[in-house]
C-alpha cells in the first residue's frame, strides 16, 4: 500500500529540511511539502510525522547471527534478530559468514544465505570470511565476490589456530581483494601476542573475565592494526577496521591513511559507552561484557566519539554476538579464555547512539545519521539506494520521536538473550515507525511485519 509521511523534519548525512514523502511500491517516489492526500490512491497510509524525525533506515555492517564459536553457537536467529534490529530503526543489516579453517566457502555462502532467508525481515549482505586460501577458496571467493553480490572480504589477526590466517595468505588475499574491487573488513589484533598472554596470565592463576582486557591490552590491537596497514600499503588493498576500540589503534589507522592507504574505521556501540570496569563485575557478571577487542579504560571513548563527530571515524555497528549468560557465558567460569566473545546490542544501538551521542552535543544529527546510516551503505556498495532519502531511493525510512524517554531491558529486547547489556540503561529518543520497502515492518518497538520479506542486497565491486 502507497505511504505518505507528513511533516516531518528529513535528516540525512547532509540536508535537514522540512517536507511531506511520497512512497509508492518499495520506493520513495516524491519529496516535496503540502502532498495533498486527496489526490493519492484512497488506500494510501498516512502518517502524521510532525514533531517527528525523518531518518534513512539505518544499517548495521557488522553483525553475528548464525555465529559457530568458541565451542557454542549465537543464540539469534534471523526471525529474533530480524524483529530486534527493526525496533530500534535498523533496516538492512550485514552479516559476517565465519566458517571453519576446513568449510568450503561457497558451501558456507549458502548455509548462511539458507539461515536468512525464509525469516529475515530486514534487508542484509555478507561480508565473507576468508579463513582459508588454497586454490578451491580463491576460485570460490571470486565466485563469491563478482557473481553472488558479495564484494566484501573479512579477515580475522585474533583467535589463533581458529580463524586466523598466516602472512603469506593475507598477503595473497589482500592482492586479489585488489584485483577484484573488493574491501576487505578486518579484526585487528596480534593472535600470537594474545595466546602467549593468556597462557601467561592463567599460569599466574588469573582466571577471570576482568583478565580478558589485560590479556589482549590496546598495544596489542593498535599492531594487529598496523600489520594490516602495512599488507594494504603493500597490495594497494582497500581496507575497513572493525570495531576499532582504542586511541593507539585509531592513530595507527590514520598514519595508515596519511600515508595513502585506503582504510575506514568502524566503532561499535559497546565500546562507545561501556568501560572495562564493567568486565571487572563480581560474581562473573563481567562475562556479560567480553569481547574483543576487549571493553577500555574510560578515556579511549573520548577519541572514538571525537573521530565520528569529525568523520575520521566512518561508521557505527555493533558487532552484535549473543551469548546466553546461562549455559553459554558460564562456559568460561574457570577460564576467562572459554567465555564466548560477544556483546549484543543490535536493538540498542541507534538509541543508545542518539541519547549519548545526540542529545549530549557529541555528534550533530549529520554526524549520526552518516556513522548510522550513510556510511555503510557507501563504502559498501549500496548507496544511494540505501542510507539516504532521496526519489528513487528504497523506502527504508525511520520516523524517530524524539521525546520518548524510556529504559532497555531485556523483557522488551527481542534478542533470544538472556540479559541486557544495558539493563536499566535510560533512552531518549526512539524509532516510532520504521519502513522497510515501504513496509511498516515495525512500530513503537514492536514488530507489525512480515518475517522473509527481506531480500539479500546484491552488491558490485567498487573498491579498485
Ligand atoms: O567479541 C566479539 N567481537 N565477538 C564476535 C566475533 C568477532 O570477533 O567479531
Ligand atoms: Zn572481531
Ligand atoms: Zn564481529
Amino acid at each position: 500500500m502507497p505511504i505518505l509521511i507528513t511533516g516531518g523534519r528529513i535528516i540525512t548525512a547532509t540536508d535537514d529540511y522540512t517536507a511531506d514523502i511520497y512512497c509508492e511500491g518499495e520506493s520513495i517516489t516524491h519529496i516535496e511539502p503540502g502532498i495533498d492526500a486527496s489526490t493519492l490512491p484512497a488506500e494510501t497510509e498516512c502518517i502524521d510525522a510532525a514533531g517527528k524525525l525523518i531518518f534513512p533506515g539505518f544499517i548495521d555492517p557488522h553483525v553475528h547471527i548464525h555465529l559457530p564459536f568458541m565451542g557454542t553457537n549465537a543464540c539469534d536467529d534471523y526471525e529474533t534478530a530480524s524483529k530486534a534490529a527493526l525496533a530500534g530503526g535498523t533496516t538492512t543489516l550485514i552479516e559476517m559468514i565465519c566458517p571453519g579453517p576446513t568449510d568450503e566457502p561457497l558451501a558456507a555462502f549458502e548455509e548462511w544465505r539458507s539461515k536468512a532467508a525464509p525469516l529475515a525481515a530486514v534487508d542484509y549482505s555478507f561480508h565473507m570470511s576468508v579463513v582459508r586460501f588454497d586454490d578451491l577458496a580463491r576460485e570460490q571467493l571470486t565466485q563469491i565476490a563478482t557473481t553472488e553480490g558479495i564484494p566484501s572480504f573479512k579477515v580475522f589477526l585474533a583467535y589463533k589456530g581458529a580463524l586466523d590466517l598466516s602472512d603469506e595468505d593475507l598477503f595473497g588475499m589482500l592482492s586479489m581483494a585488489k584485483d577484484l574491487g573488493v574491501i576487505v573488513t578486518a579484526h585487528c589484533e596480534n593472535a600470537e601476542a594474545i595466546d602467549a598472554m593468556q597462557k601467561r596470565l592463567l599460569a599466574e592463576g588469573k582466571t577471570g573475565p576482568e583478565w580478558h582486557e589485560p590479556s589482549r591490552p590496546t598495544a596489542v590491537e593498535a599492531d594487529g592494526l598496523h600489520h594490516l596497514a602495512t599488507m594494504a600499503e603493500l597490495t594497494g588493498a582497500h581496507i575497513y577496521t572493525v570495531h576499532t576500540s582504542c586511541e593507539p589503534a585509531v592513530r595507527a589507522a590514520l598514519d595508515a591513511r596519511l600515508r595513502g592507504v585506503n582504510i575506514w574505521i568502524e566503532a561499535v556501540l559497546p565500546h562507545l559507552v561501556l568501560d572495562k570496569t564493567y568486565a571487572e563485575l563480581p560474581k562473573f557478571e563481567g562475562a556479560k561484557y567480553v569481547m574483543s577487542p576487549p571493553l577500555r579504560e574510560k578515556r579511549h571513548q573520548a577519541v572514538l566519539w571525537g573521530g565520528l563527530a569529525g568523520r575520521s571515524i566512518s561508521t557505527i555497528g555493533t558487532d552484535h554476538a549473543p551469548f546466553n549468560f546461562h549455559g553459554q557465558k558460564d562456559m568460561g567460569k574457570k577460564a576467562f579464555t572459554a567465555i564466548p566473545n560477544g556483546i549484543p546490542s543490535i536493538q540498542e544501538r541507534p538509541a543508545l547512539v542518539y541519547t549519548h551521542g545526540v542529545r549530549t552535543g557529541r555528534l550533530d544529527l549529520h554526524a549520526f545519521v552518516d556513522a548510522c546510516s550513510t556510511q555503510a551503505a557507501r563504502i559498501f556498495g549500496m548507496y544511494p539506494r540505501k542510507g539516504d532519502i532521496r526519489v528513487g531511493a528504497d523506502a527504508d525510512l525511520v520516523v524517530w520521536d524524539p521525546d520518548y524517554t524510556g529504559t532497555l531491558s531485556v523483557a522488551t529486547s527481542h534478542s533470544a538473550i538472556d540479559y541486557n547489556a544495558f539493563e536499566g540503561w535510560p533512552v531518549q529518543g526512539r524509532a516510532s515507525v520504521v519502513f522497510v520497502r515501504g513496509q511498516t515492518q515495525a512500530r513503537e518497538g514492536e514488530f507489525v511485519g512480515t518475517l522473509g520479506r527481506g531480500q539479500l542486497i546484491r552488491r558490485q565491486p567498487t573498491h579498485f
